[in-house]
């Protein structure tokens, strides 16, 4: 990962900050492909070489999640599930979400408040479980994503963090594009006053220049901030466009006149012309840069 020491270096923090009883919800934003779920996967990595155990969750695409779907995936990670060999929990869970031979319950989100309290105090008494002794990291990606049910016990589970050695990640795509989905979700999370948000930019020049190398591809610092213009620094499309440099630089077809990768959902409706522009036309370089003479692949 290249170009986000200060944000990783933010978030170990406040893992830090975390493990000594300072657990809060940290949301990562930003667009899509810049680069919030590889954030997540740096500091799960250094989290997991400390020691500490991590959960992760996904939430699928809007309107694909049951009820709790999210933390239905939660509570099946292993790391959470070791807290959770309570009887009474189980038997509240299963309740909750059905079992094998049940299907999850459609109106989980309408269940009765008396239940929903519980299985509340249940999730949170599972995440406390799992961060004994030596705290817990939770990843939610994608939360733009996640169903109404999940939301609300995700408030509440985060309000309640301070004074836990818990440290809550979630990554949300904020764009135009997912604004309807969220529900207003974003701001609800981001007004409690313990929330801290990590709000993702484009990568710097010198980033991108270490991408294309990363990627075999060395440029010039004019280069480097010609692409970096051409993709104001979004690793994704830094990512594809040197993909298909490199090919072009082995020999391949190019961008030919098929379709080229596709930026990640969202991308097109929210900056039609902005991915048009890096799509490569010929001599939209102002002389061949240097990947293209290039023959030998570095190492
Ligand atoms: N700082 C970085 N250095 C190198 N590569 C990066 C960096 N950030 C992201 N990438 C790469 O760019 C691609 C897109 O990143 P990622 O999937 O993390 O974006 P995202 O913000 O999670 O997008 P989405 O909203 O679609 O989930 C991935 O291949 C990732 O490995
Ligand atoms: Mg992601």
């Amino acid at each position: 990962m290249v170009g986000r020491d200060r944000e990783l270096a933010r978030v170990m923090l406040l893992l830090d900050d975390a493990l000594t009883g300072g657990g809060r919800l940290v949301l990562c934003t930003g667009e899509a492909g810049i680069g919030k779920t590889r954030l997540a996967e740096e500091v799960a990595a250094l989290a997991a070489a400390r020691g500490v155990p991590v959960a992760w969750a996904r939430a699928a695409d809007a309107g694909s999640m049951p009820p709790y779907g999210l933390w239905q995936l939660v509570l099946d990670e292993s790391a959470v599930r070791a807290g959770g060999d309570d009887p009474s929990g189980v038997g509240l869970w299963s309740r909750v979400f059905g079992d094998v031979g049940r299907p999850a319950l459609a109106d989980g989100a309408d269940s009765g408040s008396e239940q929903r309290f519980a299985m509340f105090a249940e999730v949170r008494r599972r995440l406390a479980q799992a961060a004994k002794p030596n705290g817990l990291l939770l990843v939610l990606d994608d939360l733009q994503w996640a169903d109404e049910a999940s939301a609300v016990l995700l408030a509440d589970v985060a309000r309640q963090l301070r004074g836990t050695p818990i440290l809550v990640l979630a990554t949300y795509r904020e764009s135009a594009a997912s604004g309807d989905m969220s529900g207003g979700l974003l701001p609800r999370l981001s007004a409690d006053a313990d929330t801290e948000r990590v709000d993702l930019g484009g990568l710097p020049a010198g980033a991108v220049g270490d991408m294309l190398l990363a990627a075999g591809l060395p440029a010039s610092a004019d280069e480097a901030d010609q692409m970096h213009s051409e993709t104001e620094g979004n690793p994704f499309l830094v990512r594809e466009l040197a993909r298909t440099l490199a090919e072009q630089r082995r020999g391949g077809p190019g961008p030919g006149p098929g379709p080229r990768p596709g930026p990640p959902d969202g991308w097109r409706r929210r900056r039609p012309t902005g991915w048009r522009s890096c799509r490569i036309p010929p001599g939209r370089w102002s002389r061949p840069p240097p990947w293209r003479a290039t023959t030998s692949r570095p190492a």
